[in-house]
């Protein structure tokens, strides 16, 4: 099952997984739309929520991007978690194998205390706690780079500074690896505060600031419950924005502003080589602890392959740490 939004290196994920539950004579069953699929199965729409391999061509789908398995926001919260015992009863399972993030591990937590439950972190914003490295953060690196890059490009020919906005919900690690392998002039995230003030210096004809869409300062207003379903996205347009607006004490640039905001663009695609063999490990690895039987672990990247126990209280979101934006502000051009 695939389960939150999706990212690069679900269907590597998942087509590692079929081959390697096959090799150890298990047959693999693949619910549709995340934790849905399982609790619609417990209201005995078995084939609906079920993916057949029949017309399915593994290594086409293998290097693609999104999932061929559907997923959904949904999550297992309280009755929910009992129809989810029932729908993984209706559809026999012996174990289940999720990829998620952080909200989806926590669901698999709840019901790997009813079923053996592997889960596999993935997540363009690199933010759960229990890995170096999840599925898609490093597709979405490259993607970011790419377009960051191609506006620097327009930046440039018309002198104009852009203010670029990346996801990354509450942590700036998509931001900062962006920045950094753009040479941005400004980078803005959740971790470090910063005002309107503090980025008027960095507005340089043809420069980027990369802005995480966590990023807020008091001066745009609240950010209680941004956007109609409480997304995240457009703090770069506010930003502009604002500046642009200028006030008695803070005039306006001189420079022209321009807000992108790459939105889902980061999301898609095909996985980077890193993301598919990331994919293939963790895969591997969540198949091995199933048949084994062990359960209410995540496999993740620490230095090895390894496994977190999903009760662990390490397990949730990361941040940027101090060090991190230490290291991050030195590099960074005419910062140091
Ligand atoms: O969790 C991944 C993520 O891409 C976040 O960076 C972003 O805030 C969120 O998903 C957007 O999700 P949705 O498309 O469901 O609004």
């Amino acid at each position: 099952m695939t389960a939150g939004g999706d990212c690069p290196g679900l269907n590597s994920a998942i087509v590692e997984a079929i081959y390697e539950i096959k090799r150890r004579k298990m047959k693999p069953v693949l619910i549709r739309n995340g934790y849905k699929g399982l609790l619609d199965a417990a209201d005995g729409e078995h084939d609906k929520n079920v993916m057949s391999l029949d017309h399915v061509d593994l290594d086409t789908v293998h290097g693609s991007g999104g999932t061929f398995i559907g997923s959904s926001r949904t999550k297992l919260k309280d009755d929910a978690l009992n129809k989810a015992v029932k729908g993984a009863e209706n559809l026999k399972l012996s174990s289940l194998i999720v990829i998620g993030g952080d909200g989806s591990l926590l669901s698999a937590n709840r019901l790997s205390k009813h079923l053996t439950v592997a889960a596999i972190p993935k997540t363009i914003d690199n933010d759960v706690a229990a890995t170096d490295l999840s599925i898609g953060f490093s597709t979405a690196v490259e993607t970011a780079v790419t377009c960051v890059e191609n506006i620097k490009d327009t930046a440039r020919s018309h002198g104009t500074f852009f203010f670029v906005e990346v996801m990354g919900r509450r942590s700036g690690f998509l931001a900062a690896h962006t920045a950094t392998g753009t040479r941005a002039n400004c980078l803005l995230v959740p971790e470090s505060p910063w005002s309107l003030n503090s980025v008027l210096p960095r507005i340089v004809e043809g420069g980027v600031a990369v802005v995480s869409e966590g990023a807020w300062c008091p001066e745009l207003g609240s950010d209680a419950g941004r956007g109609p379903g409480g997304q995240l996205a457009g703090v770069a347009d506010k930003i502009v924005e604002k500046i642009s607006e200028g006030t008695p004490e803070r005039p306006q640039p001189k420079v022209k502003l321009r807000a992108v905001t790459l939105g889902h663009v980061l999301r898609g695609g095909r996985p980077s080589a890193t993301d598919r063999v990331l994919a293939t490990r963790l895969a591997r690895q969540a198949v091995e602890l199933t048949h084994q039987g062990r359960s209410g672990l995540c496999v993740a990247v620490n230095g090895k392959i390894t496994s977190v126990n999903l009760d662990q209280t390490e397990l949730g979101r990361k941040y940027l740490s101090a060090l991190d934006l230490y290291e991050l502000a030195s590099m960074l051009p005419g910062q140091n």
